[in-house]
């Protein structure tokens, strides 16, 4: 039987951190043995947000893929492609856009609350209002059956979902409904105890190396009722045992007896944490390398998944044009 397929989309934010990978990318990776993926650089959704300075969406785009193919992404078992190559998700947008009621998207828990949020970015905009619509048309294009994203995605998804049904109502059915594989984001909190975040400057990033990450492990956050290291701690205010939680669950029980008992002082805990992490990374480092080893390939990759999606897309838009006889 075919395998069923998946679609996800990221925003090229460019350099990915440890919140990207636990909290999509680790998935998207695991999702390869069972499905049929395509993973796409959302790069005209970047635009809905970011229209008044566009010069750094190709480099971008550039260093997000290559952390996906470090962390595991295999081109050859997932199509990997920058929406705007494939115009057919823009058609498909307006076709969706006619029938899209205005009060659905003016009710997205994500339209109002960010429009308020990015007020120096201007985003009352008739391009961010639509933006769950040019979403709809980017899973909907690849008849995708599920849909790796996490909690804040769910009403996109909700919608995407809406909007096939009453396509489908209008016309034959021919769009697929996806389900939202609901991917759960572990608490990981960058170096300043807020949430991990380019924009707030406290990520630890897959392409940090050693030197960088042992700094910014040891800035991390702890209780801060530990004055001496044999003080009793509590690892539940701590971001480094959240961390241990992510990465190295084998050993939270024991992190978390030696901490309260205060036999182990925040800087060996750290240290501990550190050497897992530069485990966790030596791969996607030496596969990173490679990478760069070989110029092109990250071009190569993205065309030659241009090249699949579009066939798909282009499909799937003959029959929706078939049916609308338009
Ligand atoms: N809106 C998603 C985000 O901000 C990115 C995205 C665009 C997406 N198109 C998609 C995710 C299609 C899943 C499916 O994270
Ligand atoms: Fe956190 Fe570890 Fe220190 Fe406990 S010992 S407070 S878990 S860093």
């Amino acid at each position: 039987m075919a395998k069923k397929r998946v679609l996800s989309g990221m925003r090229p934010s460019g350099k990915l951190h440890l919140g990207n990978l636990f909290g999509a990318l680790a998935n998207w990776v695991k999702l390869q043995d069972e499905y049929d993926c395509y993973y796409m650089a959302a790069d005209w959704h970047a635009l809905t947000t970011d229209y008044k300075d566009t010069s750094e969406i190709k480099s971008n785009i550039k260093d997000m893929v290559i952390d996906w193919i470090a962390a595991g992404l295999d081109p050859d078992r997932s199509v990997m492609f920058v929406q705007s190559g494939v115009r057919e998700h823009a058609e498909l947008h307006l076709i969706l856009s006619s029938f899209t009621p205005i009060a659905w998207l003016e009710r997205c828990p994500t339209y109002k609350e960010q429009v308020q949020q990015l007020k120096d970015k201007e985003i009352n905009t008739y391009g961010f209002l639509g933006y769950p619509v040019l979403q709809a048309a980017d899973i909907l294009i690849y008849r995708a059956s599920a849909v790796p994203v996490g909690e804040d995605q769910l009403p996109h998804l909700e919608l995407t979902r809406e909007i096939a049904r009453r396509f489908n109502h209008f016309n034959k059915k021919v769009l697929v409904e996806p389900k939202a594989l609901l991917t759960k984001v572990p608490k990981l909190l960058g170096t300043d105890g807020r949430k991990m975040s380019k924009s707030y400057n406290n990520c630890i990033y897959l392409s940090d190396d050693e030197k960088v990450v042992k700094k910014k492990v040891s800035s991390f956050i702890t209780d801060p009722k530990r004055i001496r290291a044999d003080d009793p701690g509590h690892p539940e205010v701590c971001s480094v045992y959240d961390y241990y939680k992510v990465l190295c669950p084998g050993e939270v029980v024991e992190i978390e007896r030696e901490c309260r008992k205060g036999s182990i002082g925040c800087v060996q805990c750290k240290n501990r944490l550190w050497d897992s992490m530069v485990k966790l990374l030596k791969p996607i480092h030496e596969k990173r390398k490679e990478l760069e080893g070989s110029p092109g390939i990250i071009d190569k990759v993205l065309e030659e998944g241009r090249q699949k999606a579009q066939e798909t897309a282009s499909e799937t838009l003959r029959e929706i044009r078939a049916v609308m006889r338009i």
